[in-house]
């Protein structure tokens, strides 16, 4: 029991860890494109290698929420991962089309997106 509870702790603190890290990325992009639109033209670059690690974050949160699933702690994580990875796709593939009129509102509600998963997965108790 004790050893059930003590793997659901570190699989939450490993789940913590990457939904965190998922959030600083995805909080990176508008950040590049705004240098990039300004003027600034090796951002996009920074954007195109930032879009590449949101991706790997996005797909690694899936694995790890599911994970946390198996280990007994909350489900929603999984669901929750299954829906912005799909969502971040869906951006990458606009971003490479150059289709900004989805890319930007949907940019702006996957990094709202991803800082409320945030919270909330902090927010479980341990
Ligand atoms: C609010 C957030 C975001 C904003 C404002 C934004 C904005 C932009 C802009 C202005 C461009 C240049 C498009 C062009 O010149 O035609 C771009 C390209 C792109 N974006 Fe974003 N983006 C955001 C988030 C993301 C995210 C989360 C991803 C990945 C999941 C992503 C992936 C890409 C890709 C792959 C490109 C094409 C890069 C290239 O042509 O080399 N973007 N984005």
């Amino acid at each position: 029991m004790s050893g059930t509870v003590t793997t659901r702790s570190r699989t939450l603190v490993v789940n913590r860890v990457l939904v965190s890290a998922h959030a600083v990325a995805i909080i990176g992009q508008p950040v590049f494109a705004g240098g990039y639109l300004g003027g600034d033209y090796d951002m996009l670059w920074l954007h195109k290698w930032g879009a590449d690690a949101v991706s790997y974050l996005a797909y690694a949160q899936i694995l790890a929420a599911l994970v946390l699933w198996l280990v007994r702690g909350p489900r929603w994580l999984f669901w929750v991962s299954l829906l912005l990875a799909a969502g971040e796709t869906a951006q990458y593939l606009a971003g490479m089309a150059g289709a900004l009129d989805l890319h930007i509102p949907l940019g702006v509600a996957l990094v709202t997106g991803v800082v409320l998963t945030t919270i909330g997965i902090w927010r479980v108790d341990r």
